[in-house]
């Protein structure tokens, strides 16, 4: 069923969407968010969360987008407020914490290219990286050079840290570069920055896993400590890194999917996204710590020893501290260095060109102004904007704006927005039906279930206990403040982004645009207008009210019954309203707002009632002293197993896929033959 009177704009093969796709999920976060998680939060155990959290609530959201880009091939803001009208709101939202990400994004690409440039000025110059060092010290340096001389070193213009200045700009420029032509290039661009980085990645697995030493390293990535499994942060940890990874809830991978053709499979592509996403990461890990094991060795043999936990540094620190200075130990050191900042850079570029094309395509979409106009704009706004993190404190400033962002009213309430809309607001039927029509392999009705009830209940608890954390700091005096009292600047920015954004998502939904003809076809097409079911509906709000009640009581009394007995009638109540959508949610009727209201009242009351379970067992582990784990020098037997059945997961999945692929094609070549045979005959 055709919604536009236009034909849009397609990828020129379902590779290239694919590829795009991998190449926004696959970016800066793979290399140095998962490893770094995964070494922090118990190494091997750290999997089954993250695995959990990839196929229960990754994979089917990145098919819900999916399914509404390509439905009302649209990008996020019409996309939605084809749903309804009052919508809107929800993708701008989206769209503008993902311009928030662009205008920080590119400033890490602006360090690669820097760091690059070095490694280049070794080659041809034959003195050592200017990271390079010896033992301790060594890593101190290596510290010191990316925090202090290439940071805040001289070379200003203005308040403006000129290098660095120079590479953004440059960032800015191969991105519009990458994008500028539309999607059909874009499908052709990322042929080559998904598959470069691939090899170069797999080029420095290999050199890593052949180092002496190497399996040093690898027993901190994957030695199992199970008892961070009963620690709730883990858990939290793991969610988080998966929505960011596969770049959820910014309007990215619905904007995409706008593009693709009307045939294009949806179910399929959204699996191999996900298990190609997690691949990525898993082997970035093992050829970040298998280097670094090579290095304590070498370390060790040179008589200074530099143990593997010595280096590990999460964020920029891993990138441009521990892993350079890892390297820096090889024969061959700059070549190396020049390997991996090149895959850095092909890794995040298409991360960030794709954030641009959904702010882009949204802004094209509603107002009908010219690509050719709106994109140099925007990126000299992003240029603008971004000048922030190149000041003496732009670090400062691009961590906590990143917090912000992927904290408590970025990824986890945006997430939430999307399911719960799409969940009892649309009918999510539609959406199921549009996927499995030309998909590969069928959604069952298990999917209804998943975005309905189980995502919004874990975006939801994850939501309230991220606001608990900013409840806490403030009670102690330490929200938006230094331990002195004063105001920190970074974090007030951080804070005035993210309500500037919430107010201009708003604000962009009110202005009207003469690009709305079409809206009210597919808003009836998702919503119908009459309503049932009235009285089931009250009821399931009523329970919905006690259920709140009593967590309200339990909270006051402390007493763990009234809580238990709050999540049993919220439970009930969950299912109830789901069945009444399911059961009423058709062409001519749909439940009425009340059984709407029951469910999503229902979703508060159990993610309340979860997050202070979770709270306790927090407590109580955190009581329980754990012995940090010993590492020996070689991989154990559990670990060796772990990687096995990760392997064998990972090629087992895409295998299914492709298998999938393979034969929904070989069925559908005969239909697709019929017309022309047609023409022919
Ligand atoms: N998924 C990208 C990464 O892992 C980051 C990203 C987030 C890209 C959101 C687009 C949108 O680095």
């Amino acid at each position: 069923m055709e919604l536009l009177e236009e034909q849009r704009e397609t990828w020129g093969s379902r590779g290239g969407f694919v590829l795009a796709a991998v190449g926004s999920a696959v970016g800066l976060g793979n290399l140095w968010g998962f490893p770094y998680k995964l070494y922090s939060y118990g190494g091997g155990a750290f999997l089954i969360p993250y695995i959990v959290a990839m196929f229960c609530i990754g994979i089917p959201m990145l098919i819900l987008e999916f399914s509404l880009g390509h439905f009302t091939q649209r990008a996020a803001p019409d996309a939605f407020r084809r749903v309804n009208k009052r919508l809107e709101f929800v993708g701008w939202w989206g769209v503008i914490l993902g311009f928030v990400i662009i205008t920080y994004y590119p400033t890490i690409l602006a360090y690669c290219f820097s760091y690059m440039g070095d490694s280049l000025v070794s080659i041809f110059s034959g003195n050592p990286l200017p990271w390079a060092g010896e033992g301790i010290e060594g890593v101190e340096n290596a510290s010191n050079y990316f925090f202090k001389d290439y940071l805040t070193g001289g070379g200003y213009i203005g308040p403006f840290r000129g290098e660095i200045l120079l590479m953004l700009i440059l960032a800015w420029v191969a991105m519009y570069f990458c994008i500028f032509r539309g999607v059909n290039l874009v499908g052709k661009i990322v042929w080559l920055t998904v598959p470069l980085p691939w090899i170069m990645l797999l080029i420095l697995a290999v050199r890593g896993l052949t180092l002496e030493g190497c399996m040093k390293g690898l027993a901190f990535y994957l030695d199992p400590d199970w008892t961070q499994l009963a620690k709730p942060t883990t858990w939290r940890f793991a969610f988080g890194q998966v929505f960011f990874s596969l770049s959820l809830a910014f309007g990215v991978m619905l904007t995409y999917a706008s593009f693709l053709h009307r045939k294009s499979d949806i179910n399929n592509n959204a699996a191999i996204i996900g298990i190609a996403d997690f691949a990525t990461s898993f082997i970035g890990g093992i050829a970040i710590f298998a280097t670094i094991g090579g290095m304590a060795h070498i370390t060790a043999q040179a008589g200074q020893p530099v143990p593997v936990n010595e280096v590990i540094n999460g964020g920029p620190g891993l990138a441009f501290v521990a892993f350079p200075y890892a390297l820096a130990q090889l024969p061959g050191a700059a070549w190396w260095s020049l390997i991996f900042f090149f895959m850095l850079v092909t890794l995040g570029i298409d991360s960030a060109f794709s954030i641009t094309e959904s702010v882009l395509a949204g802004i094209v979409d509603k107002t009908g102004w010219r690509r050719s106009i709106v994109l140099p704009v925007m990126s000299i706004v992003g240029i603008g904007t971004g000048l922030m993190y190149v000041t003496i404190d732009g670090l400062s400033f691009l961590g906590t704006v990143d917090g912000f962002v992927n904290g408590t009213w970025g990824i986890a309430f945006i997430g939430l927005l999307e399911c719960v809309v799409l969940g009892w607001f649309s009918r999510l039927d539609v959406l199921r039906d549009h996927a499995n029509e030309r998909s590969d392999w069928h959604l069952g009705r298990w999917w209804n279930a998943a975005i309905r009830i189980v995502i919004p209940v874990v975006l939801g608890t994850l939501f309230f206990w991220s606001l608990y954390d900013n409840i806490a700091q403030f009670k102690a005096g330490e929200f938006l403040r230094n331990a002195d009292g004063t105001c920190r600047i970074s974090d007030c920015v951080g804070m005035g982004i993210m309500v500037v954004a919430c107010l201009l998502a708003v604000m962009m939904s009110l202005f009207r645009s003469p690009h709305h003809k079409t809206e009210k076809q597919s808003a009836k097409l998702l919503r119908p207008e009459s309503s049932t079911a009235r009285s089931s509906g009250i009821f399931g709000c009523v329970i919905a009210a006690v259920a709140l009640g009593l967590f309200i009581a339990a909270m006051t009394s402390e007493q763990a019954v009234l809580l238990y007995s709050s999540i049993a009638l919220a439970v009930a109540t969950l299912v109830m309203c789901h069945v009444m959508l399911e059961r009423f949610d058709n062409d001519s009727m749909r439940p009425s707002g009340f059984a709407r209201a029951g469910g999503i009242l229902a979703i508060a009351d159990i993610s309340l009632c979860v997050l202070i379970i979770l709270i306790n067992l927090s407590k109580k582990v955190a009581d329980k002293q754990t012995k940090p784990l010993e590492h020996a020098d070689t991989l154990s037997g559990t670990s060796y197993i772990i990687l096995g059945v990760v392997f064998v997961l990972i090629v087992l999945g895409l295998g299914w896929c492709f298998w999938k692929a393979i034969t929904a094609a070989a069925k559908n070549e005969p239909e697709q033959l019929q017309p022309e045979e047609k023409s022919l005959g």
